[in-house]
């Protein structure tokens, strides 16, 4: 009988899940190995199995795809995390049922494709008998032990993407153009994003603005005669003296959103100029991967098959130094990685003439 590994994508979708799938499954034939997906995340280990199993023929072509050939959730039975550095336990008579369906199919290890909390759920099924390598996922980058995860390029694309197209509306009306962009409680996508899409101001988390820096760095631009300006605000970024906005609460956490609107509304308010605010939301998350995370999700695949086949259960796959290592999974959750206020891509934004409104 063929060895066989399980592999399953959670959490939210993002570019260049699929080229992990197909990374896996070619490096898994090389091998002689048989692999099945199961469906939407980790639903898919629930008696009696919801899987597929995928081959050369079933992935052909997908790598250009966004989003995920085995469906993901960011609910369900698994959920592990519950809010920033929040751990929920997954029951263990859960873990037992999917484990039970894992030895079922003579799974001999079960490759998990997700974020932070997909990372706490892996971690927990590792310490109940079950063999999990973790490939980490997000567009928002802020995965503590990985320098970079894959689909991070691809939202960073589409933000640089939406601010060119606004620079238009910005100095045709002499407005002020704020986009809302994702990230949770990262300012990465902000920040990446906003630098890439020549932005005047970008709001991130990790430096809490004053709204009357914001107005007089609106009005300086005005003086010097540049009459349109583009804000960058990320979904998690609060005044200093303010809150996050939070949309509502799913599954245990809070869905961000909705400071696009505010800072909008404050900015016109204080500077008299017309303005008008974007969200981009889930476009960011959609569509083809970049060259990059077609690159770094191949590669990434191929590494949680290697790390199988060498036994290195319990590890996460990790990009450090151009190189694609591993490292417990256990460095991985539960501690999220943000912007340095102080380091270089914040003082490059300074020094580009970008404002952060403090
Ligand atoms: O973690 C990825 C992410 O897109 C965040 O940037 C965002 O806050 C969240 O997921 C949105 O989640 P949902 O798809 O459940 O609205």
């Amino acid at each position: 009988m063929k060895t066989r590994i399980g592999i399953l994508t959670s959490g939210g979708d993002c570019p260049g899940l699929n080229a992990v799938l197909r990374g896996v499954v070619l490096a898994g034939e090389k091998l002689g190995w048989e692999v099945i997906g199961f469906r939407d995340g980790f639903e898919g280990l629930l008696p009696p199995g919801d899987y597929v199993v995928l081959d050369r023929k079933s992935t052909e072509g997908i790598m250009a795809l966004g989003g995920t050939i085995i469906g993901t959730t960011n609910r369900g039975h698994f959920i592990a995390k519950v809010g920033a550095g929040d751990r929920a336990v997954v029951a263990s008579e859960v873990i037992a049922r999917a484990r039970k369906v894992l030895d079922e199919l003579h799974a001999k290890a079960l490759v998990i494709v997700g974020g932070d909390g997909s990372m706490t759920t892996a971690m927990q099924m590792q310490e109940a008998g079950i063999n999990c390598i973790g490939v980490p996922k997000t567009i928002d980058n802020d995965i503590e032990a990985t320098a970079m995860t894959f689909g991070f390029d691809s939202a960073v694309a589409e933000v640089m993407d939406a601010l060119d197209r606004l620079h238009t509306t910005a100095t045709s009306h002499k407005r002020v153009m704020v986009v809302e962009v994702m990230g949770r409680h990262a300012g990465w996508i902000a920040l990446h994003g906003g630098i890439a899409g020549g932005a005047d101001i970008i709001l991130i988390p990790e430096i809490p603005f004053d709204y009357d820096k914001i107005a007089q760095a609106i009005k300086r631009r005005e003086s010097a005669g540049r009459l349109g300006s583009l804000v960058v605000v990320a979904e998690g970024a609060r005044a200093k003296d303010g809150q996050q906005i939070k949309r509502d609460i799913e599954g245990g956490e809070f869905r961000l959103g909705g400071i696009g609107d505010v800072v909008a509304r404050e900015i016109a308010e204080r500077t008299g100029k017309e303005t008008r605010a974007c969200v981009l939301g889930h476009l960011q998350r959609g569509g083809p991967p970049t060259t990059l995370d077609r690159i770094l999700g191949t590669r990434f695949g191929v590494k949680a098959v290697q790390l199988a086949n060498e036994g290195h259960f319990g590890s996460m796959v990790s990009y450090q130094n151009y190189q694609v290592r591993h490292v417990p999974i256990a460095d991985a959750v539960n501690r999220l990685r943000l912007v340095p206020p102080h380091g270089e891509m914040v003082q490059t934004a300074r020094d580009v003439d970008i404002s952060f409104g403090d």
